[in-house]
């Protein structure tokens, strides 16, 4: 039987494919405060700007390509069984051949209703844009699929119920800032081997456990590649 290996990914697993990571810089993310696009307020108060925000962030991903270290997380389903579990909202582990992706924070790529039954259905968008009058069918406007701050994380219980049956646990780029995702790396079963891939690991609150490599994505995956494929 294959082990059972779970990467839990977070916008620096990206920042090689040319997405800007969220606290990388200035604090602003791609130039917004979070406040103005990313809140269910920022939705109620001004559709059009979150609406813009988000088809600016689906062009420039559907115009980025996974990097090597997605590509390498794909190629270990042939010896583990592999499950990733992200925050990310581009679908870059999909598009690098992962088959099995948790996203908890949502997918770029989707939309959902905004009316009071959001989860019910997530309808695909066709290219970049979604716009006013792309709507569900009960007539409620279309909305990103992306979880925003202040809302439950739908696919959190899963997660959750995932991250004890790890044998490998590869947490990799990510601040561990953003709760409760953040809370999931306290779950991991006692047997489990756990690494930190993130090139300012030195800063991040990880139990002792977990073996940290200062690097980025792709040449943190290579040594992982190494180390676990003897
Ligand atoms: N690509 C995306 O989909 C994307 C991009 C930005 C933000 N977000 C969203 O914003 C939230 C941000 O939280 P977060 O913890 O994921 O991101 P974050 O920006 O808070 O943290 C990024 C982490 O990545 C590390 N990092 C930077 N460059 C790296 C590299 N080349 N390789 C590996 N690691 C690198 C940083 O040291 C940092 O620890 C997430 O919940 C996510 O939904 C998503």
């Amino acid at each position: 039987m294959k082990k059972k290996l779970i990467v839990f990914s977070g916008a620096g697993m990206s920042a090689e494919s040319g997405v800007k990571t969220f606290r990388g810089g200035d604090g602003l993310w791609e130039n917004y405060r979070i406040e103005e696009v990313a809140t269910p307020e920022a939705w109620s108060t001004d559709p059009e700007l979150v609406s813009r925000f988000y088809n600016e962030r689906r062009k420039q991903i559907m115009e980025c390509s996974p990097n090597e270290a997605h590509r390498i997380i794909a190629s270990l389903e042939s010896q583990f069984e592999v499950l990733v579990i992200t925050q990310n909202i581009d679908d870059l582990h999909e598009r690098a051949g992962s088959s099995k992706v948790i996203h908890l924070h949502g997918n770029i790529r989707w939309a959902k209703s905004s009316g009071p039954n959001q989860e019910a259905a997530y309808y695909p968008i066709n290219g970049w844009e979604l716009t006013q009058k792309d709507q569900c069918p009960e007539g409620y406007r279309l909305r990103p699929h992306v979880v925003w701050f202040g809302e439950e994380v739908p696919l959190y219980a899963k997660a959750l119920e995932e991250i004890p049956t790890a044998d490998i646990f590869i947490v990799i780029g990510t601040s561990l800032m953003v709760y409760p995702a953040a809370g999931l790396i306290h779950y991991l079963n006692p047997r489990c081997d756990a690494y930190l891939v993130d090139p300012n690991s030195h800063e991040l609150d990880v139990p002792t456990r977990f073996a940290c490599l200062a690097e980025t994505a792709v040449e943190g995956m290579k040594k992982m590649k190494k180390k676990l494929i003897f």
